[in-house]
């Protein structure tokens, strides 16, 4: 076969993403948000994400085909994130996605969303460095993953043990008073403070964590410390200098993930560390990965901040990847699981 022609569905959370490649050259990319809809809750409503999806995805099947100037049937197999993610939002993707494959006979891949988050970096970069070290940090993930082959071969090196990054981001970022999602405001705003007016709390780096938990993360203990330090400022009727605590905090967050995911890709003998999800788009982040990274001789790939946060040309690209390494489609009785494994 020709390079295959790839319609990807990602309803995980609140994108309803539908995308479009060509073995791994990317055609359309249209992505519906519910984001606003939660802003004034602070956080993402699973309710009211499912809905969304159900009126987005249509329009936005269309929009894709439209911008990749192509015919449904057009299509050589339809990929979709099957989990992990909200149930009820994963559902409305999932059925769509069985819906095309049976209406048009064609296979279905049904893919993990933390895969798929690796996978997209082909789009932009070429061909994955396997194996490699992804380090996935989102508002509903933080995760290391040894990445054998990205297709099937992933070994879970640690996770968060309370909030996601991204949650910190937002939390903090609520607590200053910025807008949801606060992740791009803290950024923002701590440009013009300093990362080292306030000594934040790196969560599981003390030699006692790190025997038990030396690839996990934890951001609570930060977030609980921000709060913690905002109140003591507010009860003193000093103002808060917002820049400040947000370049601090955002240093503790940077400093540990990077630490952590530059131990494992030493421990694990890999020379690229990839990374992903909507934190991904921080410049601190970006630049302190690639600074100390360079100091270790490890190559970093970040994506461009479009294909970071969620979309359906990442659940695209790997499926063009199972199809391109001859990988089994799934039967259309596979199911949609919230915590699905990697
Ligand atoms: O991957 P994503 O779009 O959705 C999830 O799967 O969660 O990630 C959204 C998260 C939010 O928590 C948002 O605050 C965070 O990514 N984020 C950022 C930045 N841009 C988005 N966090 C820090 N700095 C940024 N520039
Ligand atoms: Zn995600």
């Amino acid at each position: 076969m020709s390079e295959p022609l790839v319609l990807g569905i990602e309803t995980s959370c609140d994108e309803t993403g539908v995308g479009i490649v060509r073995g791994q050259t990317l055609l359309a990319d249209a992505v519906a948000s519910s984001v606003d809809e939660h802003a004034r809750f602070g956080g993402v409503v699973p309710e009211v994400a499912s809905r969304a999806h159900l009126e987005a995805m249509v329009p936005t099947i269309e929009r894709a085909c439209e911008t990749a100037g192509i015919r449904l049937d057009d299509v050589d197999a339809i990929s979709v994130t099957s989990g992990p993610g909200l149930v009820g939002a994963l559902l409305v993707g999932v059925a769509a996605a069985k819906s095309l494959a049976l209406g048009l006979g064609k296979p279905l891949y049904a893919v993990n969303h933390l895969a798929a988050h690796v996978a997209v970096d082909q789009l932009e970069h070429g061909p994955l460095p396997e194996p490699c070290l992804a380090m996935l940090v989102s508002g509903g993930h933080s995760s290391l993953l040894l990445v054998e082959d990205v297709t099937g071969e992933i070994d879970p090196l640690g996770s968060t043990i309370d909030d996601a990054a991204g949650e910190a981001f937002d939390k903090v970022a609520r607590l200053l008073g910025l807008p949801f999602p606060g992740g791009p405001h803290i950024d923002r705003a701590a440009r013009s403070g300093s990362s080292v007016a306030i000594d934040f709390p790196r969560g599981l780096t003390t030699r006692r964590d790190l025997e038990r938990h030396r690839f996990d993360f934890s951001f609570s203990g930060l977030k609980t410390a921000v709060a913690r330090w905002v109140e003591a400022r507010e009860r003193s009727g000093e103002p808060v200098p917002v820049e400040d605590v947000a370049a601090s905090f955002q240093e503790a967050v940077c400093d540990v993930l990077v630490r952590k995911a530059l131990d494992a890709a030493g421990d694990r003998g890999v020379e690229h560390l990839l990374i992903g999800g909507g934190v991904a788009a921080n410049s601190r982040l970006r630049a302190m990965a690639e600074e100390r990274a360079a100091a270790k001789g490890i190559r970093v790939r970040v994506p461009r901040p479009g294909l970071c946060t969620d979309n359906g040309a990442m659940v695209a690209a790997l499926g063009s990847e199972m199809v391109s390494r001859g990988r089994a489609p799934s039967g259309l009785d596979v199911p949609a699981d919230s915590s699905l494994p990697v």
